[in-house]
């Protein structure tokens, strides 16, 4: 297939209408592509992903089958959420993975960052690649390659993380699709909406491959991702009820593998803290602390103390970016 590039004087995607006709547009070239094929496609329940999902689930229907894998590092709700939208709500053709035993096994005893981010890659492409052997007839890759994917990667700033890391025997079965590779994120955030996706899916915060595994430093244990799980709906909760959604960039929380002494019920305890961090920034090469009104950061000291067994204590990140990264990773 010939590349298909952004046109220098394409009109930005700014309007339902123009969403709409890129829809139909490209649901008639996906048509003829793919023809009769099967088609897979690596559902993470991102933004990417779930646009091309949806686009692709209008075009060719059961066709598109979609593989996600829970690799026991997402948020609270999240593969739920992908089970109620897309085989619920769509009709897809999902096959759903949990891979958490297979992913918390391999990453047990390991503290270096990278080494944990290398084996949460790896084992992601064993797992996708273990399920598309299964799958005969599949003729089509799909992915939610967009514009800058293709910019950073052409300016050597990151390499194309897509199909990239697949091993040959599955890459080389496969022609790829990828109907919003010529869009902007803001575009596709506007072609998901269009295209009938929740709100919490379509204007999501940017949330990294690895996962929770990024916001838990040290060896990842169960516990302890259970409670950076359970402390970041809170805080999504009520910055939700504050208004806040939207408004702040990235907001989540860490729990570092240390413990410090409290009290609780009359006797001394001995638990983890709970990192709040909330950051405002354009490209997330910089980044600032907004201010907070300081009644939320009590309520969600609060509710984190007293629902979340096992923390006794919550710290605010005041840092900025330089000198610190958003992640703690
Ligand atoms: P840092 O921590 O480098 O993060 O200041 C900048 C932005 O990138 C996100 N991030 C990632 N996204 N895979 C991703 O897809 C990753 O491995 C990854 N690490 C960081 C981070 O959440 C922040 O928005």
């Amino acid at each position: 297939m010939a590349e298909i590039r952004r046109p220098d004087n394409m009109e930005r995607i700014t309007t339902p209408e123009l969403a709409q006709a890129f829809i139909d547009e490209q649901i008639a070239l996906a048509r003829r592509q793919i023809g009769s094929n099967k088609v897979l496609l690596a559902l993470s329940g991102g933004v990417d992903s779930s646009v091309v999902a949806a686009l692709l689930i209008k075009a060719v229907g059961k066709q598109l089958v979609c593989v996600h894998v829970n690799h026991g590092l997402l948020r609270k709700g999240e593969p739920e959420q992908v089970i109620e939208v897309f085989r619920g709500q769509m009709d897809a053709n999902l096959i759903y993975v949990d891979a958490t035993d297979r992913f918390l096994d391999k990453l047990s005893g390991v503290t270096d960052p990278e080494q944990k981010r290398n084996i949460i890659g790896g084992e992601f492409i064993d797992v996708f690649a273990e399920e598309a052997r299964k799958l005969d007839g599949i003729a089509f890759l799909a992915q939610g390659t967009i514009w800058p994917d293709i910019l950073e990667s052409e300016a050597g700033i990151k390499a194309h993380h897509n199909a990239g890391g697949l091993p040959e025997d599955i890459k080389d079965r496969f022609e790829l699709v990828e109907p919003v590779r010529i869009l902007f994120k803001d575009e596709v955030r506007m072609v998901g909406k269009q295209l009938g996706l929740p709100d919490n899916m379509v204007y999501r915060q940017p949330f990294p491959g690895p996962g929770l595994g990024v916001r838990c430093p040290g060896a990842i244990t169960r516990d302890r991702l259970n409670l950076v799980r359970e402390s970041d709906a809170i805080l999504r909760e009520e910055f939700k009820n504050a208004g806040l959604e939207g408004k702040v960039w990235q907001y989540f929380t860490i729990v570092p593998d240390f413990k410090s002494t409290g009290v609780r019920n009359g006797a001394r305890c001995w638990e983890y803290p709970v990192v709040v961090r909330a950051v405002n920034t354009r490209d997330a090469m910089t980044a600032v602390v907004p201010e907070l009104d300081w009644a939320l950061l009590q309520k969600i000291t609060q509710r984190i103390v007293n629902e979340v067994p096992g923390v006794n204590r919550v710290l605010l990140d005041m840092s900025p970016k330089p000198v610190a990264t958003i992640e703690w990773e």
